[in-house]
């Protein structure tokens, strides 16, 4: 049975490379009209060049016609400083990508999911934060999470998380916080799916409830755990430091035929990104193997970020 997304505007929030690859992949391929928002015109600029430029690369490869490249483009606008968060208060579901933040999120959700038209979806594209918490925190002030206005609000949040780079990669992951509805994760479910992307389908009550049957399309079912199921198993492959780098990388690559290795991996998320994710992890289980190493906690702060700033566990060209 086909569920309709019902998603004639997304809103898009961060204009990262997590960002400009949902708004990409959802103007191209979901073909629905975009608004993306940052709170940095730079990062705008940056993020509809890249768009451009891999446009433009579908084209030479005779993918796309100049005519599809710019139907695509067309459908991304831009809302701007002035206009703030508040620019996609009309939209039919908002795809939250800024930094892996606990306490900007919440900033972001109790802002203004509360304005959003009644039924608008508000999902995150959080690797590795509690989305009941995020949830939680869609809720204004005034409002209880008990109250019905309260439970409709929070129904609406989800997690809808995207591997980079997003054009390229096939999963999704969803996730359902425990207030979640049925309908929002049909829908969020449906709209990945319309972006191309086959889709893994956490549910965090299905493994505690047998009488609870939304369960997993494809492979993985989790909870609305640390890292959900794709960072809890990745993470630890990054913090392992029992060799070289060049070997650490090699073993995974040549050893289990990864497309890169992890510290090259680690490099292109970004170690600022990675260390948040292990933080994540480490302060929801406590669990020794996602503690973040030394290594990776110093390089943060010697602010070597890995490729976005051309110096990682590796040096790259900027
Ligand atoms: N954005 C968009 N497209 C990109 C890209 C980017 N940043 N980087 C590479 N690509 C595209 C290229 O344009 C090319 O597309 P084409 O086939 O249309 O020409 C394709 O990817 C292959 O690129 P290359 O030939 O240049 O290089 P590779 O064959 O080495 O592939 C790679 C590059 C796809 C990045 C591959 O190395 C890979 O799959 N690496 C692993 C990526 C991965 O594991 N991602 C998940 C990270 S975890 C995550 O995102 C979760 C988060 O919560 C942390």
């Amino acid at each position: 049975m086909s569920i309709a997304h019902g998603i004639r505007t997304l809103g898009v929030l961060g204009a990262g490379q997590m960002g400009t690859g949902i708004a990409l992949v959802s103007a191209l391929r979901a073909k629905v009209p975009v608004l993306l928002h940052d709170r940095s015109p730079e990062q705008v600029k940056k993020g509809l060049s890249l768009m451009d430029r891999l446009l433009s690369k579908d084209v030479a490869k005779g993918r796309l016609t100049n005519e599809e490249a710019k139907e695509a483009r067309d459908r991304v606008s831009v809302v701007g400083v002035e206009a703030g968060i508040q620019g996609l208060r009309d939209v039919d579901m908002v795809v939250e990508a800024v930094s892996e933040n606990l306490q900007l999120k919440q900033a972001i959700f109790s802002s203004f999911a509360a304005e959003l038209k009644p039924e608008a979806i508000l999902a995150t594209n959080t690797s590795s934060i509690s989305i009941t918490k995020i949830a939680a925190s869609a809720l204004p002030a005034s409002v209880s999470a008990a109250s019905e206005e309260g439970k409709k609000i929070a129904s609406r949040v989800v997690g809808l998380h995207f591997f980079n780079p997003v054009p390229v990669m096939k999963l999704v992951e969803l996730i359902s916080a425990l207030q979640t509805s049925q309908d929002t994760l049909d829908r969020a479910r449906a709209f990945a799916v319309a972006c191309g992307k086959g889709i893994c389908f956490p549910n965090p009550l299905a493994v505690n409830n047998p009488l609870c049957d939304f369960h997993a399309t494809e492979v993985t079912v989790s909870k609305d755990v640390p890292g959900f199921v794709s960072n809890a198993l990745l993470m630890p492959f990054i913090n392992e430091g029992t060799a070289t780098r060049e070997d650490i990388d090699t073993t995974l690559k040549l050893g289990m035929n990864h497309p890169m290795g992890p510290l090259q991996l680690a490099d292109f998320i970004g170690l600022d990104t990675c260390l948040a994710i292990q933080q994540t992890l480490y302060e929801g289980t406590r669990d020794s193997k996602y503690r973040p190493s030394l290594l990776l906690q110093q390089m943060v702060d010697a602010q070597w970020y890995g490729r976005k700033n051309g110096k990682g566990f590796y040096e790259y060209d900027k």
